[in-house]
């Protein structure tokens, strides 16, 4: 069956030229069953083509690859190209747990896009080789004021982060609670001190939402990303996605804060010191997908010091599609790496 999947329009303003050619690279890496995706227009109005048997197939499959699609970072709409070059719209559900606000709503300087990090997700996701069952959980190392943290509860998966910015995970928590309890749904949340063996460590934030089908969990801790094991301790993840700083300077302050917890210009050193330790809080066959400013950091560099760590990065295809211009200063790219399943040591 071909199909003509509708973009979001928003797509054009964050990617700008790239916005085609990046849905098609995430579609490309989610949809294991679309052939010859390739970006058409039709009457002037832009679509994602592709070529698909997952919709012939039986109910349960038709909804599961429907709802693949249905999560792309730029759907809209989804019609089918007949023959006679008519196109028939595809009824498709939201899949989503929390209606689109839950995340965009909250607006600040340093703020990663929202489709993209739907993007930046979803083609983690996709890298996982374990199965994803209802305690599946998202670690965002550097998660600000948490777009990943909510993007994950809308795609059904709990949350956790570590943020060095105290003032963020405030306003995080601050927003969710009011969010919460405007929406009515049935949750508790709020921020606590954390001590081990008598010091302080910060201050966490946690939150548990009932929906009427399940529970999902936030965890943040304030704290340095390179702390995050001794934080989280135990607990290891399906998944590590994160933005990282890009070097940039946000009024007087640049966003990356270095190995003395002094404020540096190079998101390099925060890597070097960071990769290692979130390699070791995923689980097998678990993935770590990353953002970052290709400016100061070429790819070929970046992907030497992940695989350092023993992740395997998918370097190849449609994980090579997701290079675009934000603005002037920042080139941002996405890399995907898998945590092996451990081998057997008899062989
Ligand atoms: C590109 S921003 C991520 C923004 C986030 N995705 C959001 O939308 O709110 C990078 C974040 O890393 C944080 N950061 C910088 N250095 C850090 C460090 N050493 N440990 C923990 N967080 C750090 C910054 O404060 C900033 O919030």
């Amino acid at each position: 069956m071909r199909l003509l999947m509708l973009a979001n329009p928003g797509a054009n303003r964050v990617y700008a030229a790239h916005a085609m050619t990046m849905a098609a690279a995430e579609l490309a890496v989610c949809a294991p069953g679309a052939r010859e995706v390739t970006p058409r227009t039709v009457a002037g109005v832009s679509y994602l083509g592709f070529e698909t048997d997952a919709l012939d197939a039986d109910e349960a499959d038709r909804t599961a690859a429907l709802r693949l699609i249905a999560r792309q970072s730029t759907f809209l709409a989804l019609f089918e190209e007949r023959a006679d070059g008519l196109l028939a719209p595809i009824e498709v559900a939201d899949p989503d747990l929390f209606e689109d606000d839950l995340v965009t709503i909250p607006k600040y300087q340093g703020k990663t896009n929202e489709q993209f990090t739907r993007l930046l997700l979803n083609v983690t996701l996709a890298a996982v080789e374990r199965p994803l069952d209802e305690h599946a959980t998202v670690l965002d190392p550097l998660c600000g004021r948490g777009t990943t943290l909510t993007t994950a509860w809308t795609a059904g998966l709990n949350a956790a982060g570590v943020e060095v910015d105290e003032k963020a995970v405030e306003q995080l928590s601050a927003f969710l609670k009011t969010y919460l309890r405007r929406k009515r749904v049935k949750h508790k949340a709020d921020m606590v001190p954390v001590r081990r063996e008598g010091k302080s460590l910060g201050r966490k934030f946690e939150a548990t939402v009932h929906l009427p089908d399940r529970d999902l969990t936030m965890g943040v801790f304030t704290g340095d990303t390179r702390s995050s094991a001794k934080l989280w301790g135990k607990r290891r993840f399906d998944a590590v996605v994160t933005d990282a700083p890009y070097g940039v300077v946000h009024g007087s302050r640049s966003d990356v804060v270095g190995t003395t917890g002094k404020r540096d210009r190079s998101p390099a050193g925060l890597l070097k010191g960071s990769l290692g330790v979130w390699a070791h809080q995923l689980k097998e066959g678990g993935a770590l997908g990353l953002a970052w400013n290709t400016h100061g950091l070429g790819r070929d560099d970046l992907v030497a010091m992940v695989e350092e760590t023993g992740l395997v990065v998918r370097n190849d295809g449609p994980w090579l599609g997701f290079d675009h211009r934000v603005d002037s200063a920042i080139q941002r790219d996405v890399l995907v790496a898998v945590k092996p399943l451990e081998t057997d040591p008899a062989h």
